[in-house]
């Protein structure tokens, strides 16, 4: 089965449930099942319409409106590079085709076989040690491609 096809519907149920009569409803459930499974399955849409009384359009125009929803599964491994001035001054545009090159996809992408995903971000306020940027959470500074090449090393989940 493909990833994609894949999502923990009892998860799904057990948020509606908690969450259907709770004010703001819709946008609870959504933020709680991004939370959860890392990102809201579209075939998980018509079960928290009918959970909420609502139509499935209703439900799919807000969870499409707010960019901050995932509807794809998250990549195993996602590297944020900031682009913002200061690290820009100091190697940033370096970096990035470095990384670009390594992995293979541009910023927003996501690898394939959904290991690694790509990130753009602007500021991470870390510019005194600029270049900057985070993998898999961990705040990094002052990276050169061989230093990303070394925290690449030991920080991807395999
Ligand atoms: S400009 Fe890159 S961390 Fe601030």
């Amino acid at each position: 089965m493909d990833s994609a096809e894949t999502w923990n519907k009892d998860a799904v149920a057990a948020i509606v449930a908690a969450l259907k009569d709770a004010p703001g409803a819709l946008l609870r459930i959504l933020r709680r099942v991004q939370d959860d499974l890392g990102w809201v399955p579209p075939p998980a849409l018509p079960m928290i319409a009918h959970g909420l009384n609502l139509s499935r359009a209703e439900v799919h125009g807000v969870a499409s409106f707010y960019h901050d929803f995932r509807h794809t599964p998250p990549a195993r491994n996602v590297i944020r590079l900031c682009r913002a001035e200061s690290c820009q001054a100091l190697g940033a545009e370096a970096l990035a085709r470095h990384v670009r090159s390594r992995l293979g996809v541009g910023f927003g992408g996501t690898t394939a076989d959904r290991s690694f995903a790509l990130e753009a971000v602007y500021c991470l306020g870390n510019c005194a040690c600029s270049p900057a940027g985070v993998i898999n959470g961990h705040l990094l500074g002052r990276l050169t491609p061989e230093a990303f090449d070394d925290a690449l090393e030991s920080l991807v989940r395999r």
